[in-house]
Formats: structure tokens, sequence, C-alpha cells
């Protein structure tokens, strides 16, 4: 049996590759570079259960930082949310600032409600709400020629939280400061029974539907996985697999899976265990999807 060192069909899992999605990551990422305010800086990801928007959050999130921006990173729209995000961003800008020598300049002393770095004093932190901390923070990243990117995932675009996050936004940009957001979800969280400020704010972002992954890009990753991992396979049965994936990156990451483990010690695969491949792999995946949509019915 072969060992599989490539697919990893499991919700939130990073893939080894991340197949079919680099215009849309490249052009968020361009996005970021506009002005303040702009529409590109507020992006809503929709898409069906399993097409990777968890996977493509953690992407702009590496891709972000290397651009040069703090980040908070995906947080599940929740209850906690907004104190989370804070803290991630503190901890990211103490990382990306590290060696800038916070408390030195003249303007950095002077930062009111911070005690060193990015941390506030012990009066700001324990007396004042998140959109306080949030301004503060944005303004103070500004002032030191970072942007901030906060990640939102699984968003209730009901939730009281999300509100309070979009309003904050909606003032720090209004304030001119460097601030970007990225937000996913199903498709049904933009709907019309939600209330005005956040219904007027998600109308106005730029709004990305992630589609199936193009099939060219399905088949040439399978090409090369197999390749790599020794799996010899006609080029045939490659796209059939391709083919069966409908461009779903979760029926990828399964259908590469269950081939690969059946293969034998030089790597082939009968047609009856092809068949069999693609026929659990649609199984687990219509069981996986079906129990993750009713998880969050019951939510
Ligand atoms: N572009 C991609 N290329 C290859 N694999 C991918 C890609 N996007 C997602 N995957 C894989 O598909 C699976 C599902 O991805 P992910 O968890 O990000 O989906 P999701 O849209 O967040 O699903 P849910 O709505 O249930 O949260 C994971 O195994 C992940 O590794
Ligand atoms: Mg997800």
């Amino acid at each position: 049996m072969i060992r599989d060192t490539i697919f990893s069909p499991s919700f939130g899992n990073r893939p080894t590759y991340l197949v079919g999605r680099e215009k849309l990551v490249d052009d968020i990422i361009a996005g970021l570079h506009t002005a303040p305010g702009s529409r590109e800086r507020a992006v809503i990801l929709l898409g069906q259960r399993g097409m990777g928007k968890t996977v493509l959050l953690w992407e702009l999130a590496d891709r972000a930082r290397a651009a040069g921006f703090i980040v908070a990173t995906p947080t599940v729209a929740s209850a906690d949310m907004l104190e989370r995000i804070i803290e991630k961003l503190q901890d990211d800008g103490e990382r990306a600032l590290k060696d800038k020598q916070l408390k030195l300049s003249g303007a950095s002393l002077g930062a009111l409600g911070f005690s060193a770095g990015l941390q506030f004093t012990r009066e700001v932190q324990e007396s004042k709400s998140f959109q306080y901390k949030l301004t503060h923070l944005a303004r103070r990243s500004t002032e030191l020629g970072r942007g901030l990117l906060i990640l939102i995932d699984e968003l209730q675009a009901n939730s009281e939280e999300i509100r309070q996050l979009v309003v904050a936004y909606q003032e720090m940009v209004g304030e001119g400061l460097n601030v970007a957001m990225a937000m996913a979800g199903l498709p049904g969280a933009v709907s019309a029974t939600l209330n005005d400020k956040v219904l007027t704010f998600l109308n106005r972002a730029k709004k990305s539907d992630l589609g199936p992954l193009p099939l060219g890009d399905v088949d040439a990753f399978l090409a090369r996985a197999f390749a790599d991992l020794g799996v010899e396979i006609s080029e045939d049965d490659r796209i059939r697999a391709s083919r069966f994936t409908a461009g779903s990156p979760y029926l990828l990451q399964l259908v590469g899976h269950h081939m690969v483990i059946r293969a034998n010690e030089t790597g082939e695969l009968t047609d009856a265990e092809i068949t069999t491949a693609l026929t659990l792999a649609q199984e687990e995946f219509e069981n996986d999807i079906c129990k993750t949509s009713l998880r969050s019915f019951r939510n």
C-alpha cells in the first residue's frame, strides 16, 4: 500500500496545494493595496460546504502577512469573537513589529492607552469597549505604516457581534485608517432579513462566489500528485476521476485519498478499485456535507 502524504480530506485542513484559487487570492491581495475605504478592502466569500472557504481565509492570512499586514487569523462568528480579534491583532502585531523598537519613537511613547508595543494599559484593557480598542489598534498600526486585516469565518450576518464589528469598521474607514476585512460564509448568510447597517455593508462589499474548481486545474493537480506518490494510472482513468470531483475541493481530496490507498505496492489500481474509490468518496462526501449542514441548522 502507498502512504498518502498529499490528500487530506478533512474540513478546515490546509491542503498541501491550493488548487484553482490563485487568481482569486491574487485579486484579493491586490485589493488590500487599494486606498483605505475602497470596496476592494471589504470582501465577502460565499460558498457551499466544502468549497474551501476556511482554507482560503488561512491562505489570505499568510499572503497578507507577507504583504506587511497585521492579521487577525480566521475567527468564527461567535459570542467571544470581538475579544479574540483584539488578542489576535495584538499577538500578530507584536510579531510584525518586534524589530521596530516600538517604545523608542516619540510618537509611540506618547501613544495614549498603550503600555508597551500593542498592549493596552490596564485601565483601557479593563474599562474600554471593543470598538475603542480596535480603533486604537488601527490608529497605532496606521501610524506605524501597517494595515490591519480581520478575517471572519462562518459568517452569521444577523449576529450582534458582526453588527458591532461592521460599525467599528465603518468608523475606522471614516477616519481613513488602514484596515481591511474578509468574511466567509454560506450563500444564505447574506439575506434580506438582516438589520440595515450590516445589510448595507454586505451589499457594498466585494462579493466572490466560490464556485467549483476548474477541472483542468483539478486534473493537473491529480496528475502531479499521483506522479509524486508513485500511483500509476492511465490518462483516461485520471480524467474520469477529475470529472467525478465536479470541481468540489472536498470531493477532490476524498477521491485522491481513496485512490491512493487502494493502489498496490507498484502503484497500480484495477478498474474495480477505481470504481470502489469513487463510490466511497462520494458516500463520505454526502455523509459529511449532510452532517455539517444539519449541525448548522441546530445552531
Ligand atoms: N483550493 C483547494 N484545493 C485543494 N483542496 C482544497 C481547496 N479548498 C479546500 N480544499 C480542501 O477541501 C476540504 C474542505 O475545505 P474547507 O474546510 O476550507 O471548506 P469550507 O468551505 O470551509 O467548508 P464548511 O462550509 O463546511 O466550513 C478540506 O479538506 C481542504 O483541504
Ligand atoms: Mg469552513
